[in-house]
């Protein structure tokens, strides 16, 4: 298994340019499903999650051909309904499958995904909208087997705004006789360019990006030519990068509309942050100021950045209270940030982070995704060496992130480990 080695302790400096969003190219993969035809998908990174959706897209008999960030689709031939338990296990996101196979062959069965590294993550509310939309689902040794001649709209209110729930149900419903109406709708960025995508390939979708969606639904959709928006979780990491290492990097290719809430924090941190026509500038603060987080659905503090913040905080010059309001069981990478060195104490769903003076590399495991990166973050600014195992975590989301960061100036590099 591959690992990262950092030497920490060089201020970034320079520009790096952001890849394509993962959590935008998943479901708009998946869309794909929806319409016979060719369907051109561009500025898709390539990460481990994207191969994944290549491989169940073939799985279920679409032809994909992929070129330098871009995918040519064709689903006009689908040959199986079932996402399976090797794929789903290892990207939960392959349940989005969901929506698009039901609405447009009337079958779908697709592996549970089981527990993961951040809480139990459930799908209860993604099958209840189908139910409501007239969906017959039966749990089968595992999978989720779901019926329906054709879905109905409906009025769906979900109790929580689940990203995922409120993109399969999109997709569902674009298909669907009649009106559909999602309330307490999530709000994210990619929900509102999936909502574009749909609509370029004939849907009536609107309202996306507020809590309220309406989709009307359609006979037939045609297939899609959209490129894939920046990733603001990369950006918003390498922000922080810039701001832990005292650096100054401009960040090119963000839309700052989407991280409103982590500019606002890192400001209040004391970075500089500029916006120009290419991008955002970070310059970071000499003296770190700690600050308070929740996260909390967008436009809150995004849950997927709060492991990177924390590993800012670490270095406060005060205390610093962080809430993780998104999910359970989102803490896993402060054993780790710990054995380097910071001071932080978990109680239930809130960290209590008192600055140190400095970290000190270590070896350290990434146990999810976004934990990686703080660990990555965390060996940027610590003395000495940080070695990060388990770096596949990474992979799923972040492209070249080494050869970024060595851009910047970083010195880091990734080492085969013997199996
Ligand atoms: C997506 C993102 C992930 C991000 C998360 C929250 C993708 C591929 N992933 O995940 O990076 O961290 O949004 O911004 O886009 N929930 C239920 N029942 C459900 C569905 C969700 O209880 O049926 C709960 C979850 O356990 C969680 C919360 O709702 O506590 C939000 O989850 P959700 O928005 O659905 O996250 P994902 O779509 O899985």
């Amino acid at each position: 298994m591959d690992k990262i080695i950092i030497h920490g302790g060089r201020r970034l400096k320079g520009e790096v340019q952001v890849s394509g969003a993962k959590n935008s190219a998943l479901p708009l993969l998946f869309a794909t499903l929806l319409a016979s035809g060719k369907h051109r998908v561009a500025n898709v990174p390539h990460l481990r999650d994207i191969n994944t959706v290549e491989k169940l897209l073939r799985i279920l008999g679409a032809d994909v051909v992929r070129e330098n960030g871009s995918f040519a689709v064709d689903a006009s031939e689908i040959r199986s309904v079932e996402a399976p338990y090797d794929l789903v296990r290892t990207m939960r996101a392959s349940v989005l499958v969901l929506g698009p196979l039901l609405a447009r062959l009337g079958h779908a069965r697709v592996s549970l995904p089981g527990g993961c590294a951040i809480g139990a993550r459930p799908i209860g509310l993604h099958l209840k909208g189908l139910e409501a939309m007239g969906a017959k689902i039966a749990l089968d040794h595992g999978y989720v087997e779901a019926r329906a001649k054709r879905l109905q709209g409906a009025r769906i209110y979900f109790d929580l705004p689940t990203v995922g729930g409120t993109e399969n149900l999109m997709m569902a419903a674009a298909l669907a006789k009649g009106t559909t109406v999602l309330e307490n709708a999530a709000r994210e960025p990619e929900i509102l360019e999936l909502a574009e995508a749909l609509n370029k390939m004939g849907a009536r979708v609107e309202g996306a990006g507020s809590d309220t969606v309406v989709i009307e639904g359609v006979d037939e959709l045609r297939p899609m030519d959209h490129a894939v928006m920046p990733d603001r979780i990369e950006a918003g990491t390498f922000m922080v990068a810039a701001a832990i290492t005292r650096g100054d990097v401009l960040i090119a290719g963000v839309i700052p509309d989407h991280l409103e809430a982590l500019i606002s924090k890192l400001k209040e941190a004391g970075a500089e942050i500029l916006e120009g026509e290419r991008g955002l500038r970070v310059k970071g603060p000499r003296k770190i100021g700690s600050v308070n987080i929740k996260t909390n659905p967008h436009p809150g503090f995004p849950t997927d950045m709060q492991a990177q913040f924390m590993a800012l905080m670490t270095l406060g010059a005060g205390t610093s209270i962080i809430t993780e309001n998104v999910f359970e069981n989102r803490f896993m990478h402060v054993c780790e940030l710990q054995r380097m060195g910071a001071d932080i104490v978990i109680e239930g769903h809130t960290a209590t982070v008192k600055g140190v003076k400095g970290l000190l590399g270590a070896p350290v495991m990434a146990t999810d995704l976004r934990a990686s990166a703080s660990l990555i973050l965390a060996g940027l600014a610590a003395d000495n060496t940080t070695e990060v195992s388990r770096i596949y975590h990474l992979d799923r989301g972040y492209e070249r992130i080494e050869d970024k960061l060595r851009g910047l100036g970083a010195s880091i590099e990734r080492v085969k480990e013997p199996m």
